[in-house]
């Protein structure tokens, strides 16, 4: 069938305030229109510059048919080169992440400048034949936002400026540009991309769960309950004087749970405190770690950061933990979390991945565990979408308008 006229089937179809119908999380066509309109349209996040510190020094990112090399330029910005030889279309880079003088291409040896030129194309058959200014690597935009790296693949991409005015100031305190990637785990989560995000964006399945991430957290509990809410902006206030009497204005004001995403929102921030007893998303809520960025003192609760259609992070005063969503296929996807602490943290001395890395790792094996097993019962010929909750999945509903007005948009 063809791709458009299913789309507009299931969206005229689709009850507000309902699960998706089967065929979004399962058609090759739905997947193709996902790929078009969200993924080769948006922002998306790429990395950290701290895994890009010297020119030549890239990683790559494969989004479905595309393949981006993104490396750090002699001119000490970062580009996002396009994985395709101007000769022959041969991958430039072959390893995920490394360093390079030049990027020669293994075939016959066409040869880039750090920051996409072509530079030398030795063995065509006459000298000075080819222009190599139309010769470079094609690029895609990249901006960087406080140590952030966010590439978009569309000729045109959407706005940034706003995005980067609010983002930048918050996420600086906690000094993603001074800090280094202690670890790095791949997962494959066999379930279509929005299930995924469907996942992310509730916490009524935390209790059940989560039994590590509820001990740190409050966010099980409903958006309805008011001392809750009132228990925790009176946390966030006693944070934010602390770090204030410290000289470190820091906003709490969206403490607690936030509401994320909507139609012409892609991006959210917000800080919020952790439970009582806890510094850091660790397993027993001690630090696992040296001090990160600008904090002068440890419970500074967490910073929360999520863009969509494709990153979440959490960072508490001590580590951060980053996690990048690529979709491979109609109910496949790749989710890499990184865990990032101080550049200057010596693994062994400072921290242990024994103890860096169980908090995050558990939940989010937890999460990929529960996305399979939803994408298994959605599979079913009996499903049939229900309805979300208000209270405890107010994020799906909105999460479920935000992605149907993006994969409208022709
Ligand atoms: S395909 Fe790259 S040099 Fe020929
Ligand atoms: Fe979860």
């Amino acid at each position: 069938m063809d791709a458009q006229i299913l789309l507009e089937r299931l969206i005229a179809e689709h009850k507000p305030g309902f699960a998706l119908q089967r065929e979004f999380q399962t058609s090759a066509e739905i997947y193709q229109l996902d790929l078009e309109r969200i993924w080769r349209r948006g922002w998306l996040f790429a990395g950290h510059t701290c895994q890009v510190k010297q020119p030549g020094d890239y990683f790559v990112l494969d989004i479905a048919d595309d393949s981006l090399v993104v490396i750090r330029g002699d001119d000490d910005r970062i580009h996002a080169l396009h994985n395709t030889c101007r000769h022959r279309g041969m991958r430039v880079c072959q390893a995920e992440a490394g360093h390079v003088g030049r990027i020669v291409c293994p075939y016959h040896q066409w040869s880039y400048a750090r920051s996409g030129e072509l530079v030398a194309c030795g063995g065509m058959d006459k000298d000075g034949d080819l222009d190599p200014t139309r010769f470079g690597l094609h690029c895609a935009h990249v901006r960087e936002v406080a140590g952030l790296i966010f590439v978009c693949l569309a000729v045109d991409p959407p706005p940034f400026d706003e995005a980067e005015r609010a983002l930048a100031p918050r996420l600086r305190p906690q000094g993603f540009e001074r800090a280094k990637v202690a670890a790095v785990r791949n997962y494959e989560v066999r379930a279509n991309w929005k299930l995924v995000w469907e996942n992310n964006r509730e916490c009524w399945h935390c209790h059940a769960n989560h039994p590590q991430y509820v001990q740190a957290n409050w966010d099980a509990a409903p958006i309805d309950d008011a001392r809750l809410r009132q228990e925790i902006e009176a946390h966030a206030r006693a944070i934010s004087a602390r770090l204030e009497a410290h000289g470190l204005a820091i906003d709490y004001a969206e403490a607690g749970m936030v509401r994320f995403p909507s139609p012409d929102c892609w991006w959210s921030i917000n800080r919020t405190p952790l439970v009582p007893g806890w510094v850091t998303e660790s397993m027993d809520g001690r630090p696992v770690a040296p001090i990160m960025g600008d904090y002068p003192t440890r419970d500074v609760g967490t910073l929360r950061v999520r863009t969509m259609p494709n990153f979440w992070n959490h960072s508490s005063s001590d580590h951060s933990v980053s996690t990048r969503l690529v979709p491979a296929g109609p109910q496949r996807t790749l989710a890499q979390v990184q865990w990032l602490v101080h550049a200057d943290a010596v693994e062994g001395k400072d921290y242990e991945l024994d103890t860096l890395l169980p908090f995050w790792g558990l939940t989010s094996e937890q999460d990929w565990d529960l996305c399979a097993r939803n994408q298994a019962g959605v599979n079913s010929p009996a499903f049939t979408p229900g309805p979300y909750s208000t209270r405890r999945e107010y994020n799906v509903i909105r999460y479920t308008e935000w992605y149907l007005h993006e994969v409208a948009r022709t």
